[in-house]
């Protein structure tokens, strides 16, 4: 048996930021031009008018300011509104892979390590760019990776439920090392024509590597346990498939065929589970809440989290014990907690104790509790 530990993360931040300012303006004037092209079927009352998104709303109800997206001209086009990226042919990396391994390589270096000490690759995202091969095999070929790769999808969790899987193969001995990358291209599966959630997505990639403690050449976080939780909900829903051209009206521009939640619902009944997970999982540890310096959540809806931190945690926490990042990069699903993590951690010391948890679509939670070793 060998232990577990997180000894380098990464992240990739692509270069276009839409504000709340920009989105709003770009949502408000597809609403005007729809309006105005219904004009006669709202007068006749057979048709809605969609009514104007506002900034002030957004920050309000979800805490988010701004989001990172690869594409920002057909996001923002009002005669568009998603994403446009460049056709690539089968011979290059797809967006998927290039992301990753920027985010992977960045984690190599924070650990003092190279391809050569890396036996498997995790792609662990809410998407895959295709159904087949498999992404996290092209990402293993681009960086050099001997061993082997696959993909998972457990949603939002994706991150944590990966972590999961590389440290129980690193403790059985299957491996000595994983990397698990989480490259999230939400704004290709959120409907930006939609005003109540068209500001809930945002970018970017993530990875984290995973290897045998005695490794380590720097500071590390001693993996002490992960726990994974699932219940089915249709609260959280996207019913883009491989079996979409094969139902009658599945070639439609149909609303399900992106993300789709009810928001209320996922807020009141994912609460509750998220923090009963992390009181559980830390009790059977033996941790008191007050022995945890720090929890990296899932990056949402801060209020959320403001809940779930103040009832783990007994008291309300202070902003640098329960670090969000989701006022800047918006919810990137799986990656948020790996971001707050790798953005939020440097500081602590040896023998301090925290805890990655995520939250999401399935619903899906995972916990993964660290210990630092300076
Ligand atoms: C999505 C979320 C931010 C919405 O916040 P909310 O407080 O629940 O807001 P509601 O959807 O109830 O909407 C409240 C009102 O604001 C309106 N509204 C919605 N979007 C709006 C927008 N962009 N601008 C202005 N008003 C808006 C609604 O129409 C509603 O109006 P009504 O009261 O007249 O019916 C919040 O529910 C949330 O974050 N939930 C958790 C989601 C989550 O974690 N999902 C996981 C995803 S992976």
């Amino acid at each position: 048996m060998h232990q577990p530990a997180i000894t380098g993360t990464g992240v990739f931040t692509p270069e276009n930021v839409i504000t709340n300012a920009e989105l709003v303006q770009a949502f408000n004037a597809y609403a005007d031009k729809q309006n105005a092209l219904n004009a006669g079927a709202i007068a006749a009352g057979t048709v809605d008018a969609i009514p104007h998104s506002s900034e002030e709303f957004i920050v309000k109800a979800s805490g988010i300011e701004q989001r990172f997206v690869l594409d920002k001209t057909g996001v923002l086009n009002p005669d568009i509104m998603y994403p446009q990226l460049r056709q690539r042919s089968d011979d290059e990396p797809g967006v998927m892979a290039e992301m990753a391994v920027d985010a992977a390589q960045k984690a190599l270096a924070q650990a003092g390590k190279t391809a050569a000490d890396v036996d498997a690759v995790i792609c662990a995202a809410s998407n895959m760019e295709r159904a087949y091969p498999a992404v996290a095999i092209e990402i293993q070929k681009l960086l050099g990776i001997e061993g082997f790769a696959f993909d998972m999808n457990v949603a939002c969790s994706s991150a944590t439920f990966g972590i999961q899987a590389a440290a129980d193969m690193v403790r059985a001995g299957t491996i000595r090392s994983a990397l698990v990358v989480n490259p999230e291209i939400c704004s290709g599966h959120l409907e930006w024509r939609d005003r109540d959630c068209h500001f809930i997505f945002g970018d970017v990639a993530t990875a984290t590597l995973i290897e045998r403690m005695e490794d380590a050449t720097g500071p590390c976080f001693e993996i002490i346990s992960t726990r994974c939780a699932t219940e089915f909900s249709n609260n959280i829903r996207n019913n883009n498939g491989f079996l979409r051209r094969s139902r009658p009206d599945g070639v439609k521009d149909r609303r399900d065929m992106q993300f789709m939640q009810n928001g209320r619902k996922v807020f009141k009944e994912v609460v509750p589970m998220v923090s009963q997970h992390i009181t559980d999982h830390i009790t059977d540890m033996d941790i008191a809440n007050t022995g945890l310096k720090r929890l990296w959540l899932h990056q949402a809806n801060k209020s959320m989290n403001d809940f779930i931190g103040k009832k783990v945690m007994g008291r309300t926490p202070e902003p640098s014990e329960q670090p969000n990042i989701l006022q800047d990069y918006a919810n990137t699903s799986s990656a948020g907690s790996i971001i707050a993590f790798s953005q939020n951690s440097d500081d602590l010391t040896e023998g301090d104790i925290g805890l990655i948890c995520s939250f999401g679509a399935g619903y899906s939670v995972g916990s993964v509790i660290l210990r630092r070793h300076a």
